[in-house]
């Protein structure tokens, strides 16, 4: 267990193989019971802590007004596979603890390294010194960007002191990002004399070590693969963060019952532009259907042949399942119905829309068997993930054209790709993928993509894939950040959690 321990946490995973079997020697577990103190602030620590299980609160005392009794602040908390302590140890100071160390509700089991073992097996390995100073030296670069982003904010231009300034940090920031927002800040800036909007950018993702870059806003601005996990979310709130603007309609990612918990605001962007994705999809159809990516790429090379691998089919007259069909999903059936196609529906809740254009609701089961083309159109959720799994590939119509624009987690890669390779799925197109996190929003052309079954999609010349871009037309940009600064804006008028009118709750 405490090799596997040492894999989990941040920094010591990537620590030598002969460095960690010696840890794990000197590594010692022991209970803590609840709100049992083992670190009092002012106490000299001797040793650092792994949490395996349940959770430790940092407290910090603060004298109360003129009353003797001392109150507790809660700094942080720290959950299973994370250290405290390791600065003390590695630095070999005689400085006391900063603040106190209490087990949380149900307790904790913690691993103790001692300090002079700690020590001692450094002196006696010297390339293990080179390896701390590897691990303090990251942790020195996050520590300066926190400290240089809360200088930036308060050197930044004087503002109107009759404006209430509100702060806004805009994670997983690519080019258009800050080339759509800032024009629009600034005129939203212009136009009022109440309130001043200062939106500053990071490329980084949310995630729980880079929420605090956060310290000192007051709302956090995200996109489709930032994670506002519970961890997050409770650094967020204590950076001072209240309020959550995703810049995107899907939160998958957001932790509801914990931004509850920790009262921040959660407000989305429902609808921007339901055309741009609907019209993406049937773009992937078509490029799938009708070879488009290996046609054009024979005929740049002068090669005007045509070939048995180039052929399609047509769309009128073949059956088509939409599954899942909200704002996004309507608008795609009335363009199904343009081609003529047999129209099949599967939803919830069925829409009298898409009766009236001729659509039939039917099962799940009755769309996989039927269908020559099944479009993806539903959110994410418990009950939608991997809803394309390896049990579906038997029910399906052989050669089925399956496109999904959505979430990657309706569908379990592995199975898409076997069923690729068995040839009962006939193609498929993909603006989303499961694991797209790692990759998505980033150039990795020149580094290698080491998650094999993205390889796998990526080298199926069945497979046409676009990186989460069904949204991108302008319409739908301008709508994106017209609504988010009106989000914006409806938080600092005093609306909070489900009374924001685009709450996600
Ligand atoms: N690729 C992109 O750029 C992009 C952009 C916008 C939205 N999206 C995705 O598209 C999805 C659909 O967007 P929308 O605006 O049409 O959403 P929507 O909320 O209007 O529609 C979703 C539909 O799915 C149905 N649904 C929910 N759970 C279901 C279940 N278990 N089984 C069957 N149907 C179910 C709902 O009843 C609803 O009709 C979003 O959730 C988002 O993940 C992707």
């Amino acid at each position: 267990m405490a090799k596997e321990l040492l894999e989990k946490n941040e920094q010591l995973r990537h620590l030598s193989t002969s460095f960690k079997d010696d840890l794990v020697k000197i590594m010692v577990a022991f209970d803590v019971l609840e709100g049992h103190v083992f670190i009092e602030e002012g106490d000299q620590i001797h040793s650092f802590f792994i949490v395996e299980s349940g959770v430790l609160m940092r407290t910090k005392r603060r004298s109360g007004d003129g009353n003797d009794d001392d109150q507790c602040i809660l700094i942080d908390e720290i959950g299973p596979g994370k250290m405290t302590g390791f600065l003390h140890v590695a630095g070999h100071d005689v400085d006391v603890a900063f603040a106190t160390i209490v087990s949380g509700k149900g307790g904790a089991k913690v691993w103790a390294v001692d300090g002079s073992h700690f020590r001692l097996i450094c002196e006696e390995n010297p390339q293990y010194a080179s390896e701390v100073i590897k691990i303090l030296t990251l942790r020195l670069r996050s520590t300066s960007k926190i400290v240089r982003a809360i200088v930036e904010q308060k050197s930044g231009a004087p503002v109107d002191s009759k404006k209430k300034v509100l702060k806004v940090l805009c994670y997983d920031t690519t080019s258009w990002v800050k080339e759509n927002f800032e024009p629009k800040v600034k005129s939203f800036n212009e136009k009022r004399d109440d309130i001043e909007l200062q939106m500053n950018y990071t490329q980084d993702r949310l995630n729980d070590k880079t929420a605090r870059f956060a310290a000192g806003y007051e709302a956090v601005c995200l996109f489709v693969n930032d994670t506002a996990d519970a961890e997050s979310i409770s650094v967020l709130s204590m950076c001072g963060v209240k309020l959550i603007v995703m810049r995107c309609a899907g939160f998958d990612r957001v932790d509801v019952k914990a931004a509850k918990t920790f009262g921040l605001s959660v407000a989305r962007v429902p609808a921007y532009s339901p055309y741009a994705v609907a019209e993406h999809a049937i773009a992937l159809l078509m490029s799938v259907n009708r070879r488009i990516p290996a046609a054009s790429t024979r005929v740049k090379m002068s090669n005007f042949t045509l070939e048995s691998s180039l052929l399609g089919m047509d769309i009128h007259g073949k059956s088509v399942g939409v599954m899942g069909t909200g704002k996004i999903g309507q608008i795609l059936c009335r363009i199904i119905t343009g081609f003529g196609a047999n129209l099949l529906a599967y939803d919830v809740f069925e829409s009298a829309e898409v009766k009236d254009m001729g659509g039939k609701y039917v099962s799940k089961e009755e769309i996989y068997k039927n269908c020559d083309v099944i479009f993806l159109m539903m959110p994410l959720l418990p009950s939608t993930t991997h809803i394309i799994n390896s049990s579906v590939l038997p029910l399906l119509k052989k050669g089925v054209i399956l496109i999904n624009t959505s979430r990657g987690g309706l569908v379990d890669t592995s199975a898409l790709v076997s069923g690729l390779q068995s040839g009962v799925i006939g193609g498929c197109g993909l603006d989303v993928y499961e694991n797209e996190g790692d990759y998505f929003f980033q150039d990795w052309s020149g580094k290698p993509v080491v998650d094999n079954t993205l390889v796998s999609l990526l080298g199926n010349n069945r497979v046409v894939m676009t990186a989460h871009q069904a949204f991108f037309t302008s319409e739908a940009i301008d709508k994106i950040v017209s609504t988010t600064i009106e989000n914006i804006d409806n938080y600092s008028s005093g609306l909070r959690g489900g009374n924001l009118p685009n709450s996600i709750w």
